[in-house]
């Protein structure tokens, strides 16, 4: 299937595998995928390594506003797979790190880091054929973005998701604690004050609490089709 020149947005709650898809929407029509996630959690290394942010996740903001235009934060594609870097540093693995996941959600609320990832994207979101995805894109990064997805799936559901996902990395963990927290970053991601998470009006509604990756390629083909054409 052949599509025009668009940006397809995707947001959506945590855990409800908006990259895993996002990822296969890219392969699949020669899309540049963009995490801005990853960049969220690239400013958060930042801050980490330079001491920004202190155990209590108080931020020396004026410190990292300073410093945020000098961070060279990138992507790179490797063999089809969308790296992240700081300068010339593969961060990929670091950003996905606890220590990082726990620490991203006050540094992603800053209003300055906010705009920071926000102007890196429509940079980069100006090529078109673009599928980004992240808590906000369709609503405020791109609200003229071609496509608009809105990821949801019960919370039992997703929580059983990343579950399965930590056991597989040998962690210890109890269903109850997970679910807990996924019900906690639901909160935390549609209360902040700047860009919280919301469902942009023209938006299409995906629950995928029932649904395989396989379903979800086969709606998205058909919300394409029924858009562009079935070319
Ligand atoms: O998708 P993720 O878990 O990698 O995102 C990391 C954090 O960044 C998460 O706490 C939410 C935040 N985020 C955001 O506020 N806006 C986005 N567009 C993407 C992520």
């Amino acid at each position: 299937m052949r599509i025009p020149d668009i940006i397809i947005a995707i947001d959506g709650y945590s855990s409800t595998g908006k990259s895993s898809f996002a990822k296969l929407i890219a392969k699949e029509f020669g899309f540049l995928y963009l995490d801005s996630g990853a960049l969220y959690r690239g400013v958060t290394l930042y801050a980490v390594e330079h001491s920004l942010i202190d155990s209590r996740n108080v931020i020396d903001e004026k410190a990292l506003a300073e410093a945020l235009p000098g961070i060279d934060l990138h992507f790179e594609d490797k063999g089809g797979c969308t790296m992240t870097y700081m300068g010339e540093r593969c961060i990929e693995k670091e950003i996905r790190s606890l220590p990082i996941s726990q620490k991203v959600s006050p540094v992603s609320a800053l209003a300055v880091v906010r705009e920071y990832v926000d102007r890196k994207l429509r940079e980069l979101g100006s090529r078109k054929r673009v599928v980004i995805d992240g808590r906000d894109i369709g609503s405020t990064v791109f609200p003229d973005a071609e496509i608009k997805i809105f990821m949801t799936a019960a919370p039992e559901v997703r929580a059983m998701r990343r579950l399965r996902e930590m056991q597989a990395k040998g962690e210890d963990v109890k269903f109850e604690d997970v679910l807990a927290n996924v019900r906690e970053r639901d909160y935390i991601d549609s209360h902040r004050k700047v860009s919280p998470l919301a469902k942009a009006s023209d938006a299409v509604l995906l629950d995928n609490s029932d649904m395989t990756i396989e379903d979800q390629m086969v709606w998205i083909r058909n919300l394409i089709a029924g858009k562009f054409g079935n070319e």
